[in-house]
């Protein structure tokens, strides 16, 4: 596992930035809930290194873990104790597209720092999916990145025009908006959401929402990437 980057996160093997040392308090919730079903499968998107994911095995849930890149997880096997193992499943594939679910067959979903590296279609397409996989009583428990945010400060402005001009998708910022000593950790183009957009995503997938607010980074972003306590939104999901 490469080394704790400004004290605070662990940089990705495959430029998508870092995974957090700490679990937010909708990340928690997903940990929380998951673990009361622990004879029906949980899937985390986006694990990295098993963050969320080895907290909730901890507490007993059963754990799909994916990421695009399977060195992450492998490292997240490495660190499993033993116990848990039995209720680990690997599921290494490009989300939505190289993953699959029967209809109904898991009970939580965590999606934490993922869906704002996707395009606008592709975040649509993938709550859809999502949906058609959650139990009746399922829930989704998602968190991105917003404009707010420090590391990419400079795109404040572009972000606040686009949004008064009604832009579908005003977050979307290229890596010139990156603090460059962030860029080498970054390879595409970001889709920062506000709680609008946020909103708007989930209904268009047909969700309904039961919690959904901004998150304050403090203690857990590094100094350079907080901005002014609305660093994330994250939100709670239901069919
Ligand atoms: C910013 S890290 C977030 C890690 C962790 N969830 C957290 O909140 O700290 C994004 C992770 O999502 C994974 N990822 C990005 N796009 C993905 C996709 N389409 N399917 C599955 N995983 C993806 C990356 O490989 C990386 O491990």
């Amino acid at each position: 596992m490469p080394e704790i980057f400004e004290d605070h996160y662990i940089p990705t093997l495959n430029q998508t930035g870092f995974m957090t040392l700490e679990v937010d308090e909708y990340s928690q919730e997903f940990i929380n809930y998951a673990s009361f079903f622990p004879d029906r499968p949980s899937l985390e998107i986006g694990a990295a290194y098993g963050v969320a994911s080895l907290k909730a095995l901890k507490q007993g849930a059963h754990i799909i873990a994916n990421d695009l890149d399977n060195r992450h997880l492998e490292i997240l096997k490495q660190q499993c104790p033993q116990d848990y193992k039995d209720r680990l499943t690997l599921l290494p594939g490009n989300f939505p597209e190289e993953i699959d679910f029967e209809e109904g067959s898991l009970q939580a979903v965590l999606a934490c720092r993922v869906f704002h590296f996707f395009p606008g279609d592709k975040i649509i397409e993938g709550l859809k999916k999502i949906k058609h996989w959650l139990t009746d009583q399922g829930k989704l428990f998602i968190i991105n990145e917003t404009p707010y945010f420090g590391t990419t400060k400079a795109f404040i402005p572009i972000y606040e025009e686009r949004k008064k001009a009604g832009a579908e998708w005003p977050g979307l910022a290229d890596l010139n908006c990156f603090d460059p000593t962030k860029r080498p950790f970054v390879e595409c183009t970001i889709n920062l959401f506000d709680a609008d957009t946020l909103t708007r995503a989930l209904h268009e997938a047909g969700f309904k929402i039961e919690k959904l607010s901004y998150i304050n980074r403090e203690g857990v972003f590094p100094k350079s990437a907080l901005y002014d306590g609305r660093e994330s939104v994250g939100a709670v999901a239901v069919k």
